[in-house]
């Protein structure tokens, strides 16, 4: 189905369901982040007290479980994904929890990356197209 704004879309219909997937990738609580959000509780005892970064976070729910575990948390997305980060921030407010939120893209130099020094590196779903993959690849290798 073709959209107004071009973006990727998918819809179907069947009886009287239609569901439409238009809107950001980071919008969408993806299966990958559920398994990685219990693999973090489950860890909690090894990761307690470590400083975490999320990448390509989206709605963050890794991320969001290793704050309610009381870690320094900071989340990222895409710097062009201003909705996406917006909705980070809504969501940190809602939990009550204090991460830090930053537009860090991927293959894009920026020198505040090295004050972060994260003890663990959280992605969920992030290696979805080969573009993106190569990029993280080269960016992670030029730490
Ligand atoms: C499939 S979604 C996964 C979102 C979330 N981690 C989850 O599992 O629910 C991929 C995420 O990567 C982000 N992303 C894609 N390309 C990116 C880039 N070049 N730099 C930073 N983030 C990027 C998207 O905005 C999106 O939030």
């Amino acid at each position: 189905m073709d959209t107004e704004d071009g973006a990727d879309s998918g819809s179907s219909s069947g009886g009287n369901m239609t569901t439409n997937m238009k809107e950001e990738y980071g919008l969408f609580v993806w299966p990958c982040s559920v398994i990685l959000a219990e693999y973090v509780w489950q860890q909690r005892l090894q990761f307690s007290g470590v400083s975490v970064l999320e990448l390509g976070a989206g709605t963050c729910l890794p991320g969001l479980v290793a704050a309610k575990l009381g870690l320094d948390v900071t989340l990222t997305d895409d710097s062009n994904k201003l909705e996406v980060l917006d909705n980070m921030r809504r969501v940190c407010d809602l939990n009550q929890l204090n991460c830090k939120v930053l537009g860090l893209t991927w293959g894009v130099w920026d020198e505040s990356i090295f004050t972060l020094k994260p003890k663990l590196i959280l992605g969920a779903d992030v290696l979805y197209d080969a573009s993106g993959k190569l990029l993280l690849l080269l960016w992670f290798r030029s730490l």
